[in-house]
């Protein structure tokens, strides 16, 4: 890949340790839930094949274990005995041919463990007995044969890595993991030589960095990746960040520094592993300046860079020399491509949802994306079968369901009219991007037009379509993507208490001043940020959730930016609540597990947050035989159930692919 002209700084390529990256955009380590048995498999391998083809410059491959007590989740990647080198080799063999550069994070959590392999408690280990905050583990204080062990595991696990062919590894000394806790004073209570003076924290990574390149050699890239700023309480500050590299960087053993935020040891600090989209895009680059400020090494960034400007931006101004664009590659792995062939416009830009991608990793879930659902799915949708005749298609809904039917079906070569019954396309993310915080939510929507616009999709809107419509447009196939509405639950409404649904409210309703109630079922979203707007606006808002806490159903990021934010606005939230019914001043509650009622008083109004009904009209209509519709009719997305983008987006593709 040649410079490119509109982004100069970033096609131009950076020498890392013995390696040349062609350009400054990288994929930065990130668990997949990709591996098996702790192993590479067919399924990561065409994921990196995928960002390696569209360009990116280096990609380094998630966390691996380098000791049997580094497993951290059930599904982690394990590099602790030589049986991981063949499927690093495949990883590698995939992905090199491209001119992509690749090396791989080698990891030991310490005391930040989420989950065993069988679900028992695992023995968490750590520099000393300090409880983890977020996940409530207690670690026992590692004795120093131990330390001995785990420092030779990451020397052996980098020793594998090269064996397989990788061009580096990256020791994961960020987000809190060991040797994080071991550089800090709060958590490295110690009083042997690993412990006390800024030296003695230093011993374990120095030791870790000393025995990996006594086993890798000179040539071999080796990296540090580290948190200038654990954002959290007792994290790492930036000032022993950045003792700490400026120690490293005058020993001579690493080839570069990888700057991130955040730590995994608290609720606050982990939020900066997967920063949410109420972070500003590019926001940890003044860390990455600072460290460069005591380094000469290369210095890497990660934080919401999701655009080429931005990491052209950061290049330029020399706060860092590679931005990784993580979740923008698993959004668009074609990014790099598209900024140096000069179509920045067509970038699918990562809207900081965390649904599908971090959202996914935390239940378990092979990792994907709510606007991409390729990702992850490489081997079944990474390659769209032809067509075998042009069919004419007509999709009903103008949502992301069924933007998304419509791009892909004429992506494929089918003729496709797609029909809105309002003014403009979006369906309910129109919505969800009005409540606070979430405007960067409607960017889904705003992708999907700008691939429209290099489609023939035909757009009509404002016309609501019935079967009359479809008998006279006689399609081939029909896509029903009518989405659904606000449910209204039947309930006991003794009075006059003014009622209305979370949609009307974002819809701009009047509310009388007041006391208002919003009686939140799908604990999502919708009930918070309605809520919170409520709040701002001026009223006393409790938040009835029917659930443990709210926002309950969202990624844990998400849910704690959008907690904190309503908390600050002043709504007050109930939890495990059911709705009853409503009399002219009092919302009756029942409490989900003892069946007691919670009777909230001084009411102005109820609001209901109650979740979603399917519009089936049109689909049960043309899936009766006495329709006379002889075409295919398909359903996606909340006409088919309920639920959210990401299942839409899938759906839709899973139809379109197959028409
Ligand atoms: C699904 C997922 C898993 C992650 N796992 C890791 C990991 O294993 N090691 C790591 O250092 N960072 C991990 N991260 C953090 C990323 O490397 C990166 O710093 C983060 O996504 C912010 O960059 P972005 O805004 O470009 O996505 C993970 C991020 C995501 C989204
Ligand atoms: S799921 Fe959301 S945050 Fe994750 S990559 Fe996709 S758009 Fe970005």
């Amino acid at each position: 890949m040649s410079s490119g002209p509109t982004f100069p700084h970033l096609f131009s390529p950076l020498r890392i340790g013995g390696v040349t990256v062609k350009n400054r955009i990288f994929s930065s380590g990130h668990d997949t839930v990709m591996a098996h048995d702790g192993q590479v498999t067919d399924q990561l391998i065409a994921y990196h094949e995928a960002r390696a083809a569209g360009g990116a410059g280096l990609i380094v491959a998630q966390v691996a274990g380098v000791h049997p007590t580094a497993r951290y989740t059930f599904h982690v990647l394990m590099a602790d005995t030589d049986g991981c080198i063949p499927g690093y080799r495949r990883l590698a063999d995939a992905v090199h041919p491209y001119g992509c550069v690749l090396f791989g994070q080698l990891f030991h959590g310490g005391r930040e463990v989420m989950e065993s392999q069988d679900g028992s408690l695992p023995v968490a280990l750590a520099p000393s007995a300090v409880p983890n905050e977020r996940f409530h583990v207690m670690p026992r204080a590692m004795p120093a044969s131990l330390i001995d062990e785990v420092v030779h595991g990451y020397a052996h696990a980098a020793r594998r890595l090269q064996a397989a062919g990788l061009d580096g590894v990256e020791i994961v000394a960020s987000h809190g993991y060991l040797p994080a806790q071991f550089l800090n004073p709060r958590v490295n209570l110690r009083t042997d030589a690993y412990g006390g003076s800024d030296d003695n924290r230093l011993r374990f990574v120095r030791e870790v960095l000393a025995a990996v390149r006594n086993e890798v050699g000179r040539e071999f890239v080796v990296g540090l990746r580290i948190s200038a700023d654990e954002i959290g309480h007792d994290g790492l500050t930036t000032d022993e960040a950045l003792v700490a590299v400026k120690a490293l960087d005058s020993d001579g053993t690493l080839d570069y520094v990888s700057v991130v935020a955040g730590t995994s040891a608290t609720l606050v600090g982990s939020l900066h592993i997967a920063p949410p989209m109420t972070e500003p895009n590019a926001y940890t680059a003044p860390l990455a300046a600072a460290v460069k400020s005591v380094t000469s090494l290369p210095v890497m960034v990660a934080g919401r860079i999701n655009q080429p400007q931005e990491a052209e931006a950061v290049v330029a101004s020399g706060q860092a020399d590679l931005c990784a664009m993580t979740r923008a590659l698993i959004c668009d792995p074609l990014l790099p491509q598209k900024a140096h062939d000069g179509r920045a416009e067509e970038v699918r830009a990562c809207i900081g949802c965390n649904q599908a991608c971090i959202g996914h990793f935390h239940a378990g879930y092979p990792i994907s994306c709510i606007q991409n659902p390729v990702t992850g799915r490489e081997r079944q949708y990474g390659v769209l079968p032809t067509i075998g005749a042009r069919r004419r298609v007509m999709v009903v809904g103008g949502g992301p369901g069924g933007m998304k039917a419509a791009v892909v079906a004429a992506q494929r070569g089918h003729h496709v009219t797609l029909y809105e019954s309002q003014g403009r396309l979006g369906g309910q993310v129109r919505l969800a991007e009005q409540l606070p915080g979430r405007a960067e939510f409607g960017g889904a929507v705003t992708n999907l037009l700008s691939e429209l616009q290099r489609t023939e999709v035909r757009i009509v809107t404002g016309t609501a379509v019935d079967i009359d419509l479809v008998r006279q447009e006689s399609p081939d196939v029909v896509v029903v993507a009518t989405g659904a509405v606000p449910r209204h639950p039947d309930l006991e409404l003794l009075d006059a208490m003014p009622v209305l649904d979370a949609w009307q409210v974002i819809g701009g309703a009047v509310v009388p001043s007041g006391r208002v109630v919003v009686a939140d079922w799908r604990p999502d979203w919708i009930g918070l940020g309605v809520a919170e707007q409520l709040a701002r606006a001026g009223h006393k808002v409790t938040l009835a959730v029917n659930g443990y806490q709210a926002g309950q159903r969202l990624q844990q990021y998400v849910r704690d930016v959008m907690v904190a934010s309503a908390v600050r606005a002043g709504v007050e939230i109930v939890p495990t609540v059911r709705l009853f019914g409503a009399d002219d001043d009092t919302v009756y509650l029942q409490h989900v597990l003892t069946g007691e009622p919670v009777l909230i008083d001084d009411v102005v109004a109820l609001v209901l947050s109650q979740g979603h009904a399917s519009v089936t009209d049109l689909y049960d209509a043309l899936s009766t035989p006495s329709s006379g519709f002889t075409g295919q009719v398909h359903a996606v997305g909340d006409c088919l159930a309920p639920r959210t983008v990401e299942e839409a987006v899938l759906e839709a593709l899973q139809v379109a692919a197959a028409i």
